[in-house]
């Protein structure tokens, strides 16, 4: 047994010794866990309740006349079942997680106890707006900070992720267009784009047009400029790009854009990198997203519904979804009817019944204040800083189509120097979760072959930086030797092996049936 990279106990050896039946019949943490229903046994249970006599009268037809197949199990075993289940679920609170695009970093505790605060844990969307002006202050206050770190006039707040964020800017963008009686139905989103982009233009009913790279892995402006045109609503540009990289030709774009009477939307989910030291107001972006659980470090789902607020200019303010939160001689209001609104305001409707993530809102708020503007600038710094010292550190053995220079907040390389090995993006990131790690995003984005996007944030200390470089090292360089057999098979230290992607997401088996009660699990 020897430790690995998180110090746990790790099997090594061969896939022939680990395959070897266990004799403890504890396998520890990285091992399979049947199914509750399966470890589970009629007649165990893990309450003692007083028998019932159980009335036909008073439940009538209600009463069950058969088992309904709940698995019995003691309280240690249901409470061992769970922690191990949670164990296979590898976590950013368990190590290094470099998933390029998502940002993963950690949740700062603090937001999480201010969250759970009595009077923010158990508010009610339904409770009336005079017993909870405490949460719609804290609303206003979190929507100044991201007018004030994007530089934009407006901020809608609803939107529930950042993928809802694009609609709602792309909902405001058709409103305001609509509103100069005019028709426009293209929407020039370039080829590095994050599939949400074309998928939600495509929704909000617009034809998709796309913009190739150059080869430094920017937009084409001479492909942008020649495709705007009057048929044009918008473009929508990721900012620092899926590539890692900082759009140098932003303002022109910006100014093309608006020259021919489109919008800029920007898609804002890599804010990280650039909050407190770049202002997408001062680029000429008309709406762009923020994804808070990105940024501003809220979880990554399970902490309720997400929040994907949309700043928005002056042009598309007006047209900003229901309800609108304004303060007057009453105290802060959630306007939520037209025959409310002020003069200027014409909502293109509303994108959900409630602000059902106050959660997010309050740990947002708690991380911006805990780090104050010039925090929120040495994060993005860091994680740039960072990204910079992967990318530097591994280009000699891995391939960066875009290294020559410096990268923002995420570290791109190819699949070239695996060329010849025998060894695929996919191998090598199955490797690494023998290692101990999450694999990095993979072969996104599709505009570089076999793609590798790692982006490490600003949360990982050098060192832990350090062990990481020296895994992705040790892999590259085995790979370029040919030596597979880490590859091959890879991973061998997980609850599952390789899976069918395919079939996993298109075909999920869902529903399980208890054999000897086949009626009971209908
Ligand atoms: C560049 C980019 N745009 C949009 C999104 C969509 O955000 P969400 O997952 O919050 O819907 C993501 C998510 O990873 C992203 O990385």
């Amino acid at each position: 047994m020897t430790m690995n990279n998180q110090g746990r106990p790790s099997a090594v050896g061969t896939s022939e010794n680990h395959e070897l039946p266990t004799i403890s019949g504890d396998r520890g943490l990285d091992h399979e866990e049947p199914l509750i229903f399966e470890i589970g046994r009629d007649g165990m249970t893990g309450v003692d309740l007083p028998d019932v006599q159980m009335s036909e009268t008073r439940l009538g037809g209600m009463r069950r006349r058969k088992p309904i197949g709940l698995p019995g199990l003691s309280e240690p075993e249901v409470i061992r079942h769970y922690v191990r289940l949670s164990r296979m679920n590898y976590a950013i609170d368990a190590g290094l997680y470099p998933l390029g695009s998502c940002t993963m970093k950690h949740n700062p505790r603090l937001n999480e106890k201010v969250a759970r605060l009595p009077g923010f844990g158990d508010l009610h969307p339904l409770a009336p707006q005079s017993t909870v002006q405490g949460a719609l202050e804290l609303i206003g206050e979190l929507m100044m900070w991201l007018t004030t770190l994007t530089g934009m006039p407006a901020v809608a707040m609803s939107p529930k992720a950042g993928a809802h964020g694009e609609l709602c800017g792309l909902l405001s963008i058709r409103a305001a267009i609509a509103a100069r009686g005019e028709v426009r139905k293209r929407i020039l989103v370039p080829a590095s784009a994050h599939g949400t982009n074309p998928a939600t233009a495509a929704f909000a009913g617009f034809v998709i047009d796309e913009v190739k790279g150059t080869a430094d892995g920017r937009v084409d402006m001479v492909e942008l400029e020649g495709k705007l045109g009057p048929d044009v609503a918008a473009i929508m540009l990721t900012n620092p790009n899926t590539c890692g990289l900082f759009e140098r030709d932003i303002r022109h774009m910006a100014d093309a854009t608006h020259k021919a009477g489109a919008y800029f939307y920007c898609d804002g989910a890599n804010f990280n990198a650039i909050a407190g030291r770049v202002r997408p107001g001062d680029l000429g972006i008309d709406a762009m997203h923020i994804n808070l659980h990105k940024t501003f470090s809220t979880p990554h789902g399970g902490g309720g519904p997400g929040a994907g607020p949309v700043v928005l200019s002056a042009a598309l303010a007006p047209f900003a979804p229901l309800p609108l939160l304004v303060r007057d001689s009453r105290g802060f209001r959630l306007i939520e009817d037209r025959d409310e609104l002020p003069a200027r305001a014409k909502p293109f409707g509303r994108m959900c019944a409630f602000h059902g993530q106050m959660g997010m809102f309050v740990r947002a708020l708690a991380y911006m204040l805990s780090h104050g503007r010039d925090g929120v600038r040495q994060a993005s710094e860091d994680a740039v800083l960072s990204a910079n010292y992967i990318l530097a550190s591994l280009k000699d053995v891995m391939s960066a189509p875009y290294g020559n220079g410096p990268c923002m907040h995420e570290a791109l390389f190819d699949d070239s120097f695996l060329e010849g090995s025998g060894v695929t993006t996919l191998d090598f990131a199955k490797a690494m979760i023998d290692e101990g790690y999450h694999p990095m995003t993979m072969y996104f984005p599709l505009v570089v072959h076999g793609a590798m996007l790692i982006e490490p944030t600003e949360s990982e200390s050098k060192e832990s930086l350090d062990r990481f470089i020296h895994v992705l090292r040790e892999l590259a360089l085995e790979a370029i030797a040919k030596n597979t057999v880490r590859f091959d098979g890879a991973p061998r230290y997980a609850p599952r092996r390789r899976l069918d992607e395919t079939a996993a997401a298109r075909k999920p088996v869902l529903r399980w049936k208890r054999k000897d009660l086949p009626q009971a699990a209908e």
